[in-house]
């Protein structure tokens, strides 16, 4: 397993680029949950920089926390509710430019300005999970991580 992740390139898509592969090798060879979770928050905390990475996990019909790297959270949110909520419910990844605009946003930080939420299925299609990703600045998100992120989320085995 690799001691760290090495990234040489500045760029969005190209950090993702680097990135994806490492997380790969990260996590191949392991099928316990929370620990794939928890090291692919380490390895995104450790290139991006980010507010907060983290995932909530479905237990029965709410929203549980589980690992996360960043400030204290809301440990339980329900089905439909804030973003993460939202996209268990639509079974969508949902970006949100501006938390401030999203209707029922629920704030765990106030410095959270935007954020990004990407489901995790199950063989049979349900949501498993959810990885929820937040920002201290405006418009952080865009396709490119919608892209990448649903793609390393798919690397998670359990
Ligand atoms: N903002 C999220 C809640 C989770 S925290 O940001 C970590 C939401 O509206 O679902």
């Amino acid at each position: 397993m690799a001691e760290q992740i090495i990234i040489q390139t500045s760029d969005k898509e190209s950090v993702y680029k680097e990135l994806l592969p490492q997380v790969k090798a990260l996590l191949e060879g392991e099928n316990d949950l929370i620990a794939n979770m928890a090291n692919f928050c380490g390895a995104y905390m450790e290139v991006f920089q980010i507010l907060w990475v983290g995932f909530y996990l479905v237990k029965g019909n709410e929203l549980v926390l589980g690992p996360y790297q960043g400030p204290i959270a809301c440990t339980r949110i329900q089905i439909g509710k804030g973003v993460c909520g939202t996209s268990w419910k639509k079974k969508e990844t949902i970006i949100v430019p501006d938390v401030e605009k999203f209707e029922g946003h629920i704030t765990c930080s106030s410095l959270s300005k935007s954020e990004i939420v990407v489901p995790l299925f199950n063989e049979k299609k349900e949501v498993i999970a959810v990885l929820d990703i937040d920002s201290k600045e405006l418009n952080t998100f865009d396709i490119t991580d919608q892209n990448f992120l649903e793609e390393m989320v798919q690397l998670i085995r359990f």
